[in-house]
């Protein structure tokens, strides 16, 4: 199981001190929101902030591309030290290029669908890649509420990987916090993306404990 805590939600005053918060954290992964300003309507930070970040913590960089034109980016962010770049099935034909291109890098592929988009269109992919990232918000902003029509989604991608044996990690991304981790543990979710649950808390360690703790029970129940 993976807990990643996504640094949207972190103090953008004092990213390194809130990477290093992360680094001692017991979290798995730090998932990094990149948006463009056009696939989404926000704009957060670029490669050049991720290589800054690098040096603070060995722990696994999670980078989810909001981007109209992810294959601009792959290169800049695999040398700023990405471990994994996920980009957008809703970008259509485009996406079959990106996602050859991430794992000539040397880096783990992950492919995104958002609530409005249908499960059916990431079947194609499901040989090529390492993880698969099921939004449980529209993406572009953190702090929103969790859509839970996208539960059905997550069970469809773990039946696949389950009679298909494919090994990809399924991932929920947007408004989890404990209630709705658990919720999409039992759904067939192994990595749980949080930024305002988990930041928000005076303890980041603690909070990634508990979290760890409520979709192991979720699993065994
Ligand atoms: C949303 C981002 C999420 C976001 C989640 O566009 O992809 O990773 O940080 O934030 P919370 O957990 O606050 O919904
Ligand atoms: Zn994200």
């Amino acid at each position: 199981m993976i807990v990643a805590p996504s640094l949207l939600a972190a103090n953008f005053g004092r990213l390194a001190r809130e990477t290093e918060r992360v680094d001692c954290s017991g979290a798995d992964w730090l998932h990094l929101d990149i948006m463009d300003g056009h696939f989404v309507p926000n704009i957060s930070f670029g490669p050049d902030v991720v290589r800054a970040l690098r040096p603070l913590t060995r722990v696994f960089f999670d980078v989810h591309l909001m981007c109209s034109k992810p294959e601009i980016l792959l290169e800049p962010f695999a040398r700023a030290g990405a471990s994994q770049i996920s980009v957008h099935v809703e970008l259509g034909d485009a996406v079959t290029q990106p996602l050859w291109k991430i794992k000539s890098l040397g880096k783990k592929v992950g492919l995104v669908v958002n609530p409005p988009t249908g499960i059916a269109m990431v079947q194609p992919y499901l040989q090529k890649i390492d993880f698969l990232l099921v939004m449980t918000v529209n993406p572009g902003f953190g702090g929103q509420s969790f859509i839970h029509e996208t539960l059905p989604k997550i069970q469809q991608a773990a039946a696949w990987r389950r009679e298909r044996k494919l090994g990809y990690h399924i991932g929920v991304d947007g408004g989890i916090d404990l209630r709705t981790a658990a919720e999409c543990a039992r759904a067939g979710a192994d990595a749980f993306i949080s930024g305002t649950a988990l930041f928000r808390q005076r303890s980041l360690r603690a909070a990634v404990a508990k979290m760890r703790k409520i979709v192991q029970n979720a699993q065994t129940s």
